[in-house]
């Protein structure tokens, strides 16, 4: 995925030293010039650092209870659990909501609306909804000034943390009329999302938390559709993040096929990765999968802490499914794909063989194939999008001669 330099080198110092504020004043930190302590971090923090990456890998793979059901109230100290979660798992998700928001950008979506609420669900320490203040900041979308953000949280610890996080990050990032609504709530699919009371969003917000719900993909599919129906307004997007593991992000292929075929009244589009309904390439081979990847400068006490728990958080993988509540064409919601009669999306990187590229391609009319460019001067990479190509040849190796454009 291309993220601008701005955006993937936003999470120097300056981003360290507010996170340091704000858990220094939450009380977890207990100053702020902690948070590069070797020794505070290897005895306070990377334990739970690891302890945490444990119980999510086990997310969805065993039964519901044997993961992180409770995870917040866990263990003797969940302070430091939860300032482990805020220094280390928070920043990265933050990023990858942020980098959707920018190819969203890339693609040329722009918001047409004077007001502006989003919705986010499990939100953690506000982790989405600060990411789209980090993706409007560097690649905007064109969001109102007074925009809102109604965050959904089980633990309300985390969740007056992320009230604070965003009240600062939002001033760190001179977007001073933004605001949150905080509800203290514990989700249950059978009452649905929200409560028929509740008001329409014009963003539904989901990051990493879709794999805590162990209901089957047609079900959660159903009750997202009947969300959506009733609390996401005309012209509103959902934007979900999900782990890029091989189980869980095969479960948000399964979500998206069972989204198109409950999608009676055609209400609904998938706009991104995909850029279209065809049946997913990936899901029809039972060991692939689809997962895109961005890069970041760390902030550095994140770097102390890759090299003291073995994690390597320089890239980050995830998948992710952005869908539209809009029956216009493709090309007025994603303008950049004007003109676009084929789409043919990179799934994989882009390797050097001989005077070609040689990837992956997912495309609208084609599903999945291993194909090969001729090398140009363009750029290309996981997520690059050729405009207009012909492919030919064998279905399963196909060379594409040309195409209009790479995007
Ligand atoms: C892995 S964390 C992700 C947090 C945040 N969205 C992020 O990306 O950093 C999952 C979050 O969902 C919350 N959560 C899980 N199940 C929930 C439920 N049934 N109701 C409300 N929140 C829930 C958890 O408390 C946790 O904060």
């Amino acid at each position: 995925m291309k993220v601008p330099t701005s955006l993937s080198t936003a999470f120097d110092e300056n981003f360290q030293n507010l996170l340091a504020e704000v858990a220094t004043a939450d009380g977890l930190l207990p100053s702020a010039g902690e948070i590069q302590a070797k020794r505070f971090l290897s005895r306070s923090v990377a334990p739970h650092v690891q302890r945490l990456t444990e119980l999510f890998n086990r997310i969805g793979s065993e039964n519901p209870e044997s993961g992180l059901e409770k995870y917040w109230k866990k263990g003797s100290n969940p302070e430091n659990l939860r300032l482990a979660y805020f220094l280390s798992f928070m920043p990265g998700n933050l990023y990858r909501t942020a980098a959707v928001w920018s190819e969203l950008h890339r693609l040329g979506f722009r918001w047409q609306t004077e007001n502006f609420r989003a919705v986010e669900f499990g939100a953690g320490p506000a982790t989405g909804s600060c990411g789209i203040l980090a993706g409007e900041s560097h690649s905007p979308c064109g969001l109102p000034k007074a925009s809102n953000f109604a965050l959904i949280e089980q633990d309300r610890k985390t969740l007056q943390l992320g009230e604070k996080f965003f009240d600062a990050y939002r001033k760190h990032l001179e977007l001073p009329d933004f605001s949150t609504r905080t509800f203290h709530r514990k989700l249950s699919l059978k009452q649905g999302w929200l409560p028929s009371s509740a008001p329409t969003f014009h963003l539904w917000l989901m990051s990493y938390v879709l794999n805590e719900f162990h209901e089957s993909t047609e079900e959660l599919a159903i009750s997202l559709l009947k969300g959506w129906r009733n609390h996401l307004e005309p012209e509103g997007i959902a934007i979900l993040i999900e782990p890029a593991l091989r189980l869980q992000s095969r479960r948000l292929l399964e979500i998206r096929q069972q989204i198109l075929a409950h999608d009676q009244g055609k209400e609904f589009q998938i706009l991104l990765p995909c850029l279209g309904h065809q049946s997913c390439g990936a899901l029809s081979d039972p060991e692939d999968w689809c997962h895109e990847e961005v890069s970041w400068w760390r902030p550095p006490y994140l770097r102390l802490l890759d090299e003291m728990t073995g994690l390597d958080r320089k890239t980050l993988p995830f998948s992710y499914l952005v869908v539209a509540r809009s029956s216009k064409p493709r090309e007025s919601i994603l303008p950049a794909l004007e003109g676009a009669k084929t789409t043919h999306r990179l799934v994989s990187p882009a390797y050097q063989v001989g005077g070609d590229y040689e990837f992956y391609t997912c495309g609208t009319q084609d599903g999945k194939r291993r194909s090969r460019l001729k090398r140009t001067n363009d750029e290309l990479s996981r997520g690059s999008i050729l405009v207009n190509g012909s492919p030919r040849g064998d279905p399963k190796a196909t060379r594409i001669d040309q195409c209009d454009r790479i995007i």
